[in-house]
């Protein structure tokens, strides 16, 4: 059967770097790969076209497909546009329909950029840990959510923490067989000491891991510590699985640890399908549309021909490929090619196409 790709590119550098995972499919297709791509519009452009930052047709089409390959969204163009159908809302729109409830944030040291970081070398070479953040429960989402007037010239902000067993249980899972693939190890992060959820999560994690996974090593961390534990010795991480909350701020801590956000990629995944046992999924950079640098070809598409990696990896089963691509990347970084965001002494800059090129070749 076909493998069905839906493209949404987006604004500003999306579609750039975009441009050149298409050059990928195209040389794969040339070799039997088999995907059939469809694009479509989101965000800025698909407001600009119909007035709403995604389409329900386009919608139709992302759930139809074996993964979504999204670029970035947002612009200063659009500042002013009604909340409702701003941007970020094609975004979120998509996450909650696909019912992406696992957040895959990858950090890895490229052997290449281990000296130009301003961390200490020995600290993060060789680094390849993988966050798995909870992404459509915890306090960003619970109820009750607002700010209430109390009348005596002070007002309150609440949101709330909630989790159930069945979400902690399939995020968990997500980490336990990605550990499996990986170097076997999950560490748990929350925080029992003060939060009710936390110890749910604990409990759940525990009891998922003792039910179905305990062939994996499983630590728990309180989540200060982790960040803590993050910063001063990365390596000992295989993979993180932890709450909405905590995995924004860890995934973005540990982001830093490697350098350019145009180096970051994510994977965005939904739960099994009952019948074909498929997972919905949308793969993405972590940097967004920026319009600083839009236009100029100077965009590191490097970030976008990761998360095609992912993708490859995680809904086609590509492993072979993803690994050669992913290794493609390592390779033309040790040859010295950099963009401009990560461009040190003594190395050569190059463009958005020239990178794409150069990765393609290899
Ligand atoms: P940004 O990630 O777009 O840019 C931050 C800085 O990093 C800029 O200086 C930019 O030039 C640089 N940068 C980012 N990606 C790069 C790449 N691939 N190569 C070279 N340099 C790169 O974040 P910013 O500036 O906060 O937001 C810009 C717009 O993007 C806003 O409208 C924002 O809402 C939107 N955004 C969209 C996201 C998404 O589509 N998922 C995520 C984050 C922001
Ligand atoms: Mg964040």
């Amino acid at each position: 059967a076909a493998r069905k790709l839906f493209l949404l590119s987006g604004d500003g550098i999306g579609p750039e770097a975009m441009a050149e995972v298409k050059k990928i499919i195209a040389a794969m297709n040339k070799t039997g790969a088999g995907f059939e791509t469809e694009e479509g519009l989101v965000g800025g452009c698909a407001y600009d076209a119909h007035g709403k930052a995604i389409s329900e047709t386009d919608m139709e089409k992302a759930l139809a497909a074996d993964a979504v390959l999204f670029g970035a969204v947002g612009g200063p163009k659009w500042d002013s546009v009604p909340y409702e159908v701003r941007p970020e809302a094609g975004l979120l729109r998509l996450r909650k329909d696909l019912a992406l409830f696992a957040n895959l944030r990858p950090a890895i040291c490229y052997p290449a950029l281990a000296d130009s970081s301003s961390l200490k070398k020995d600290i993060i070479e060789g680094l390849d840990i993988l966050i798995v953040r909870e992404l459509t429960g915890g306090v960003y989402f619970g109820e009750p959510k607002e700010i209430i007037d109390l009348g005596n010239g002070q007002k309150r902000g609440i949101d709330t923490q909630v989790y159930d067993t069945f979400e902690i249980e399939r995020i968990s899972g997500v980490a336990f067989e990605l550990a499996r693939t990986r170097k076997n190890h999950v560490t748990s992060m929350e925080k029992r000491n003060v939060m009710k959820s936390g110890v749910l999560w604990n409990e759940v994690v525990t009891q998922t891991h003792k039910a179905k996974y305990s062939d994996v090593k499983l630590d728990h961390m309180l989540a200060d510590a982790g960040g803590m534990q993050l910063v001063r010795w990365p390596k000992q991480f295989d993979v993180i699985v932890t709450d909405n909350l905590f995995g924004d701020m860890l995934s973005d801590v540990a982001a830093m640890l490697t350098g350019s956000l145009g180096m970051l990629p994510s994977a965005s995944l939904g739960a099994p399908d009952a019948k074909t046992g498929k997972r919905k999924a949308l793969y993405e950079p972590v940097h967004g549309s920026a319009p600083d640098i839009a236009g100029q070809g100077i965009a590191n598409p490097i970030a976008m021909i990761a998360s095609f990696a992912m993708c490859l990896r995680y809904s086609f089963g590509m492993v072979a490929e993803a690994d050669s691509l992913e290794a493609a990347i390592a390779a033309v970084l040790d040859d010295g090619l950099r963009t401009r965001d990560i461009m040190s002494a003594g190395m050569q800059e190059v463009g958005t196409t020239a990178m794409g090129d150069a990765i393609l070749a290899k």
